[in-house]
């Protein structure tokens, strides 16, 4: 088959829907205005473990405006059956109003439903709720791990360890960290009889649709789940959290569509966040800087009814260098506290930071260069499995970063550089993330005039599937990418898998492009069996496509438009099913990084500014260069709130979070962002899939921490192991 003409895939694009968001036509879950919609406002407990011993709602329903309080006392009792395909995790979900047991601050145990928004916030106000209340174990330090941990070894590390030249023990404690997404989250729910529409903000439609058919006990294709738009999620808008049954429940108790958006503050306990970690990192090398061996040792909080344990905290422990000798336990601590969740670049991130600074302290132990130290530990292949990488362009990350970076001119020494009141340092660290792969399905129709729609139950959470989309889809069927729309985010639509994990360039990506090839072919089947078609009798695999017109691969001017073949032939349009299936793969996959920062530190106050950034990813191919560049760099503007600014901070004594609001979680603004820089080693992974890309989004935030925490070191000779790295740990 001659290939097709590749013109838009590589182009740097702007946003297809960049138009609609500018101008506030992109319409978002909570803009979504049925006729006769309600408001409905939770209520969250005040306590944070205990029962509710009393609810007085007379003031509440005494409002003007209040159509119903639903609390566990009037609630129906809901199936809540099982949900095996979901993001469910093990222990029991939290079923909502379904008991009068108080688990964590926050917890909602009421909702008030409304005419309007301020009567409902104004009713939820005056809901009295007395408890029986306990103090609440939320400390990750002091409170003991339940269950058995879940171990790795190969080797015999702790005798390695006795007899490694050279041995470093770290503990490294990452904070927690929440999400916030500019959008809030929010769900409209409508009832038809027994059928349910829902908009709601999410990354994977089916993911509410699954989980409210399993808690209404209805079946899933009663529901429709609409979600055109997402303003921002980072993994928070993947599980369908407890609100989403709450408006459904309202909607269905009151009989009118109800729409319950959650504030900033209850955010931080209505949906997940990045778990705090404390991991034991101990290691034993060679005088040379060879690993002899590593173990890891993590503790995770979790909640008292759900084990959250992510896969991506051991995984880089286990492959990301060579080491024979590795042992890990990976041990989840049951806290009254709400459930985590994955947030960018889950687990991966989280163990960037122990590991890749416990490399940077080697480093500085044995006087060796940290790109050299790596460089001496890098695998042929992947140790835990003894697969080989289908493709890993490290070393090359390394190079090219070290060059960009200006590495070269770096002087070793720990508080060397100055500059007036600042000292300055740079660092770097390796990234790495899983290329996950998932099947999937999409439709394809293309009409007469030349145009195609495309449309698979995907999401775009921003990182610009709309477009990356529509760039794979023009090229495959060879049109213009004005004449292609690409539409999303509806369980109308044919399935989709979640748009998490950066797999969806990978498995939506390859679907569609799967899909558009079948509907050239179907096309170029039409022409070549066609006697009035100039390419009657011509061999199909000696067609291509280019512009929206058929011709011989080398004789551009032998061919026809798909508008004259259609139309000549009766067609109003040709429609295909697109469809990819990962197949069982042989190697190791995974993209990688090398990310690069220079910081200055006020010598006397301690504050941390970072200069610049470079990151160089080796994610396979780049589909859409534009958007890869913001993706890259508003990870690298989130790795730096998780260096230096973001923590959840909790109150032990009554499990409150202190901090559940913008002004005091404090995120970075435009002046904590210096110059960004993302450079793409050049490559395909023909392994992973038909398109050749890794996944990109995770990556790109997965060592941004540890390189400016290892700046921070260099900067000012201060070894921090605790994030986010604050003033206070550097006077
Ligand atoms: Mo990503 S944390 O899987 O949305």
């Amino acid at each position: 088959m001659s290939p097709q003409p590749q013109a838009a895939v590589g182009a740097p694009l702007s946003r297809v829907d960049g138009r609609l968001k500018v101008t506030g036509q992109a319409k978002y879950a909570a803009d979504h205005e049925p006729d006769g919609v309600v408001h409905a406002v939770v209520v969250d407990s005040s306590a944070a473990l205990g029962r509710i011993t009393g609810i007085d709602t007379g003031a509440a329903e005494a409002q003007p405006g209040v159509l119903k309080v639903i609390h566990h006392r009037n609630a129906p009792r809901l199936p809540y059956g099982p949900n095996p395909g979901s993001l469910n995790l093990p222990g029991e979900r939290l079923r909502v109003f379904q008991d009068g047991l108080v688990r964590f601050h926050g917890q909602p145990v009421a909702v008030v439903v409304a005419g309007t928004l301020e009567a409902a916030q104004h009713a939820a106000s005056l809901v009295e709720i007395e408890y029986d209340s306990e103090r609440p174990t939320t400390d990750l330090t002091d409170a003991p791990a339940a269950g058995e941990p879940r171990t790795y070894a190969r080797g015999d590390a702790e005798a390695a360890l006795q007899s490694s030249p050279v041995r470093l023990e770290m503990t490294y404690r990452p904070a927690r960290n929440h999400h916030n997404a500019m959008e809030l989250h929010a769900t409209v729910a409508q009832w038809d009889g027994d059928r349910l529409t829902l908009w709601d903000k999410t990354q994977w439609v089916q993911s509410p649709r699954d989980e409210l058919a399993a808690n209404f006990g209805i079946p899933a294709e009663n529901i429709r789940v609409i979600s055109p738009f997402v303003g921002g999620a980072f993994g928070n808008a993947a599980r369908a959290w407890p609100h989403i049954t709450i408006a459904a429940l309202a909607a269905r108790e009151t009989g009118r569509p109800v729409k319950l958006v959650l504030t900033r503050r209850q955010l931080y306990f209505g949906v997940g966040y990045r778990p705090a970690y404390e991991y034991k990192v101990r290691l034993g090398s060679d005088r040379r800087g060879r690993l002899t061996a590593m173990t890891h040792d993590l503790r995770a909080e979790t909640s008292s009814y759900e084990t959250f344990a992510e896969r991506g905290v051991v995984s880089p422990g286990q492959m990301l260098y060579t080491t024979p000798n590795v042992s890990q336990t990976h041990r989840t601590v049951p806290l009254d506290v709400n459930t985590p969740t994955p947030m960018r670049g889950p687990g991966y991130s989280t163990a960037a930071f122990p590991i890749e600074s416990a490399m940077d302290e080697l480093a500085h132990e044995l006087g060796i260069d940290p790109i050299e130290l790596r460089r001496r530990n890098e695998p042929d292949n992947d140790q835990s499995s003894g697969r080989p990488f289908s493709t890993r362009r490290l070393r090359e990350c390394y190079t090219v970063g070290a060059r960009e970076f200006g590495w070269g001119r770096r002087n070793p020494r720990p508080r060397s550089t100055r500059d007036g009141d600042w000292l300055i340092g740079t660092g770097m660290a390796t990234a790495l993330y899983d290329t996950l792969r998932a099947p999937g399905r999409a439709s394809v129709r293309l009409d007469a005039d030349g145009t195609a729609l495309i449309e698979s139950s995907t999401s775009d959470m921003g990182p610009g599937t709309y477009t990356s989309m529509t760039q794979v889809a023009a090229d495959a069927l060879g049109l213009a990418v004005r004449n292609v729309t690409f539409r999303l985010g509806d369980t109308n639509m044919p399935t989709a898998p979640l748009h998490g994990g950066s797999l969806t360039m990978a498995s939506v990506g390859s679907t569609v492009q799967d899909g558009c090839d079948k509907l050239r072919q179907q096309a170029i089947q039409l022409a070549v069996g066609d006697e009035d078609s100039p390419l009657y009798g011509i061999d199909a695999d000696d067609i291509v496509v280019r512009g929206g017109r058929l011709h011989v691969s080398n004789n551009p001017a032998r061919g026809e438009t798909y508008r004259q073949l259609l139309t000549r032939n009766d067609r109003t349009h040709l429609e295909a099913d697109g469809s990819w299936t990962p197949g069982q793969s042989r190697s190791s996959m995974y993209a990688y990084g090398a990310v690069f920062a220079e910081v200055a530190v006020d010598a006397r106050l301690g504050l941390v500014r970072v200069r610049r950034m470079l990151g160089v990813f080796d994610a396979g191919r780049i589909i859409s260069p534009k958007l890869a560049d913001s993706q890259a760099i508003g990870a690298m503007t989130g790795g730096i709130g998780m260096a230096l600014l973001e923590h959840t901070v909790t109150d032990h004594r009554d499990g409150r979070i202190v901090n559940a609001n913008l002004a005091d979680y404090l995120v970075p603004v435009n002046a904590d962002v210096p110059e960004l820089k993302a450079i793409y080693v050049d490559g395909r992974d023909d392994e992973a899939d038909p398109l050749g890309v890794k996944g990109l989004g995770e990556v790109v935030l997965v060592g941004v921490a540890p390189a400016i925490a290892n700046a921070v070191f260099h900067a000012t000779g201060r070894r921090v192991r605790d994030l986010p790295i604050t003033a206070e740990a550097l006077i």
